[in-house]
């Protein structure tokens, strides 16, 4: 059985793939699931094929899920590409979101980090989660809309809850937890050549900076979260 961790956010695009790439290339033996309805980006951003993927786990036959046989390495991080159109990323998760979600919480991947993307009331992954991380920029639209998630996630799920705040606004993170009455586990900086360089604008400038450095600290939390242990000393994901 493996912990099941997904990412997702309310409004905007916060930096939920930024977030899941660096948390599962600082936990050894973690996965990570591209499972954005809205599409996947990472086989673009890393010049990875459409395939393997979840499309290829999803026409396995077989109820031995083999995850290695279906993940291609991003800089370093094994993952699960997902579809890069919507149509063909929703249609996945309508048909094959059981079979998808049973075979990840069954793997023996240390950690399966799912990137969700956008959330809505057909995001995946959700009920089945260990933990659910809402990334959010500290701002007024961003909270006012991430807080009417909360009711609806904390009804569909078991999860331990928490927001990971990224760049800066006028709100202090315990401003903002007592607010939402969700814990802060962790807080990235506004770092864009560091964030560009993992979503492939440069070529160089993650590793020693910023966001790789607070991202360690996030990564502690969600491993012990999940009960799995940490082992690398710093993000081990490469820039595209
Ligand atoms: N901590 C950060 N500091 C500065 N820029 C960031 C940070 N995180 C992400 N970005 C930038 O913001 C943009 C969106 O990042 P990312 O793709 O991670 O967001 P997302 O929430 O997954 O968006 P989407 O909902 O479109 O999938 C990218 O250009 C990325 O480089
Ligand atoms: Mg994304």
């Amino acid at each position: 059985m493996s912990a099941l961790v997904v990412l997702g956010s309310a409004r905007g695009a916060p930096g939920v793939t930024t977030a899941s790439l660096l948390i599962a290339g600082a936990i050894q033996g973690s996965l990570l699931v591209e499972a954005d309805v809205a599409g996947g980006v990472l086989a673009a951003r890393y010049g990875l094929g459409r395939e393997p993927g979840l499309t290829t786990m999803a026409a396995e036959p077989s109820e031995e899920h083999r995850w290695q046989e279906h993940a291609q390495s991003a800089g370093g991080v094994a993952v699960l590409v997902g579809p890069d159109a919507p149509d063909a990323a929703e249609a996945l998760w309508r048909g094959a979101g059981l079979r998808l979600g049973t075979a990840l919480t069954r793997c023996d991947a240390d950690l399966v980090v799912a990137d969700l993307g956008r959330l809505g009331r057909r995001s995946p992954l959700v009920g089945a989660a260990d933990l659910i991380l809402l990334v959010a920029r500290p701002t007024i639209e961003h909270l006012v809309t991430l807080s009417h998630h909360v009711p609806r996630l904390r009804d569909g799920s078991r999860a331990r809850i928490g927001m990971v705040l990224t760049g800066r606004g006028p709100y202090r993170a315990d401003e903002i937890a007592d607010a939402l009455q969700v814990e802060v586990v962790g807080e990235l900086p506004d770092d864009p050549a560091a964030a560009d360089a993992l979503s492939g604008a440069r070529t160089s400038g993650l590793s020693r900076s910023r966001l790789a450095r607070a991202s360690i600290g996030l990564a502690d939390t969600v491993a012990r979260s999940a009960r799995v242990q940490r082992t690398f000393s710093s993000p081990e994901v490469v820039a595209p």
